[in-house]
């Protein structure tokens, strides 16, 4: 029996506009970005527009007791989705980001890699617990940083 949290994943819609950009602007947020920068209003609104138009990317909010507690998006092409989580602050280190990830990836139906900073420890658990494996592979570059490639195919999910 799974020891996760039940958490349900639901597609994110415009109700979710606003907190998604308030849990982007966290700084522990900022911190484990490529780009650590502040994100506008009108940057988050405009970008928002534009991965809801893109029959690619796929997003969606988790909620438990339905709370609203965490955002993943998936873009990529036809076979593989890169997935972006964040979970709310004050939502941290509960086991829900992991339980997140995995019913985010089961509702996206592709084969997902993750590019992780070296040093987000806790993403890295996250990623595995929810069935991600380390590409045994140097890190690579991504927008000039270093970053850990994590995979999660649907048969290794299964396992
Ligand atoms: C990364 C993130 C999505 C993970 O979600 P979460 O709900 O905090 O993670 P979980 O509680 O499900 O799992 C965290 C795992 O890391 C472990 N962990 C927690 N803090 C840790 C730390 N400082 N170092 C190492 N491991 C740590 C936990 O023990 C847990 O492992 P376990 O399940 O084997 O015990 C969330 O912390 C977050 O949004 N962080 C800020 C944004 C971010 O880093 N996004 C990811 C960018 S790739």
């Amino acid at each position: 029996m799974s020891d996760r949290p039940a958490v349900r994943v639901r597609p994110a819609g415009q109700q979710d506009v606003r907190i998604v950009w308030e849990w982007a602007n966290d700084p522990g947020t900022r911190e484990h970005s490529f780009d650590p920068r502040p994100i506008t209003w009108d940057a988050h609104h405009t970008w928002w527009d534009r991965q809801a138009a893109d029959p690619l990317t796929t997003m969606w909010i988790g909620e438990v007791d339905d709370e609203r507690f965490g955002f993943v998006r998936f873009e990529g092409d036809m076979i593989v989705g890169f997935i972006s989580v964040n979970v709310a602050p004050d939502h941290r280190s509960k086991g829900l980001g992991s339980a997140l990830i995995a019913g985010a990836c089961d509702a996206d139906g592709r084969n997902t890699t993750a590019l992780v900073l070296p040093a987000n420890e806790r993403s890295i658990h996250a990623f595995e617990r929810a069935s991600f494996r380390r590409e045994p592979v140097d890190p690579i570059p991504v927008f000039g940083t270093a970053a850990l490639r994590l995979v999660r195919t649907r048969r290794s999910a299964q396992r």
